[in-house]
């Protein structure tokens, strides 16, 4: 019995390696087929015909260059945009557009506090009616001998280095001004830049304290030379739009952005000058303590004239006029009063928000834009990120 049970066994492990040989036998007569058949149908080698990418650098970039490469250089001496290139290996035929960054073409920082640009004071006059409170002026200054030119655009800052030293000794920081004047100038041959400078002025211990830029800007004359820099700001920037709204709210001061873009829109030589036709609304809200404060009151005026369509213009003069609750009347005031008209034209996408001057004001119009967002059934605090995030609400106080 132990002896049969082994030989079956043994006769049973004899027969493995003949069944891994039959096994062996077939696998290698199939593959070699397999190879065969392989080899027959194997698609013909063609020639791939691929385009050199083009390389559109400027002279002095390396000339080894295995993908496209796009420089754009704006007028601003720190901003170089590269567009993004394709991996050395990637063969597409498809011309790849460079993605132009959003107003990149805006000047910036031609001129910076160590090399600051000497330009001369053109005029500096009062913009104060007889009665009115403080001194508020408009300087300007000629740019024609800058080199790099320093250009700019409505919407945009320049810089002030005020003569003297600090109260250390050492030279005076620089202050921002909003630039008044359109990149045409007032005098529209595009050399000169316009400011809007009220003197700050405050009373401490008894004693009156006077702003130390804001004084040296209101006292130069013109023939003086004063450390300019700048460009700076593209918070302000108007839209490219011809057919955009533009809701101007605006204290003292702020009105400097608001009247370049007004100059810009409505001003017949400055139109000659830019070609941009202007088709939308523009509602200014404009902000003084009195009748007598009101600034380029005259032009605005001459521009609801000429445009009775498409200019808007409210003004709350806080010391005369008196809100609902019998206080003084401030711009939000006069936001809720047109809460409605002014909803209707924040809801079309093609409508700008802009607000500039005091700081203060700004819990005010939030507050007054809640309410009169309330009446639409809508809710600014949902509202207002939105709006900024598309780009349409620009803030710049101080
Ligand atoms: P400073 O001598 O610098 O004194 C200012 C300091 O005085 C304050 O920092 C504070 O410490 C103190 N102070 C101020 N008020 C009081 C007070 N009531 N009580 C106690 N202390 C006080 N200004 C314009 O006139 N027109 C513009 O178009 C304009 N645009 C601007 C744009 C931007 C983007 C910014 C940021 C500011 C702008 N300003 C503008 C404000 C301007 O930059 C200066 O801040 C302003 O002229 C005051 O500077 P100053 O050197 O005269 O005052
Ligand atoms: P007021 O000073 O009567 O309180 P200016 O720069 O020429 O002084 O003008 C600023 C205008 O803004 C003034 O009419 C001033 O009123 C007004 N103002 C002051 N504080 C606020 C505020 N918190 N919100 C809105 N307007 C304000």
């Amino acid at each position: 019995m132990v002896y049969s049970q082994a030989k079956v066994i043994a006769g049973g492990l004899a027969h493995i390696p003949i069944v891994i040989g039959i096994f062996y036998f077939i696998m290698t007569f199939f593959n070699k087929r397999a190879i065969e058949y392989a080899e027959a149908n194997k698609p013909k080698k063609v020639e791939k015909k691929v385009e050199k990418p083009e390389i559109k650098a400027k002279s002095s970039a390396p000339t080894k260059v295995e993908s496209k490469v796009e420089v754009q250089k704006t007028t601003s001496d720190s901003s170089e945009i590269k567009t993004e290139s394709p991996k050395n290996n990637e063969i597409t035929n498809i011309e790849k557009k460079p993605m132009k960054k959003k107003h990149a073409d805006v000047p910036v920082n031609i001129y910076r506090p160590k090399t600051p640009y000497e330009g001369t004071v053109i005029e500096n006059y009062s913009l104060l009616k007889e009665g009115a409170i403080g001194r508020v002026n408009h300087i300007t200054f000629d740019l024609k001998d800058s080199d790099p030119f320093l250009n700019y655009v409505e919407g945009q800052s320049i810089g002030i280095m005020p003569a003297g030293e600090d109260a250390n000794g050492k030279p005076h920081k620089l202050r921002l001004y909003s630039i008044a004047s359109t990149r045409h100038g007032d005098n529209f041959e595009g050399n000169t830049v316009s400011l809007c400078v009220r003197q700050l002025q405050y009373e401490k211990d008894g004693e009156t304290i006077n702003g130390v830029c804001s004084t040296y800007l209101c006292d130069i004359k013109p023939g003086d030379k004063v450390k300019i820099t700048g460009p700076v700001g593209k918070e302000m920037l108007l839209p490219d739009e011809e057919d955009a709204n533009v809701v101007m709210l605006a204290t003292g001061t702020g009105i400097a952005p608001m009247r370049a873009y007004l100059r810009r829109m409505f001003e017949p030589t400055e139109k000659e000058k830019n070609k941009w036709n202007f088709k939308g609304k523009a509602w200014l809200f404009m902000g003084a303590p009195k009748s007598a404060n009101l600034l380029y009151e005259e032009d605005l005026q001459r521009y609801l004239t000429d445009n009775p369509d498409n200019f808007k213009y409210t003004k709350a003069i806080s010391r005369e006029q008196q809100n609902t609750k019998g206080g003084r009347m401030y711009i939000q005031d006069r936001v809720l009063e047109s809460a409605n008209e002014l909803f209707n034209m924040i809801e079309d996408e093609k409508t700008h928000i802009y607000l500039c001057g005091l700081k203060g004001m700004e819990p005010g119009i939030d507050e007054a834009m809640t309410k009169a967002a309330e009446e639409k059934g809508l809710n600014w605090s949902e509202l207002r990120p939105q709006l900024k995030k598309a780009g349409r609400w620009h803030v710049e106080t101080y």
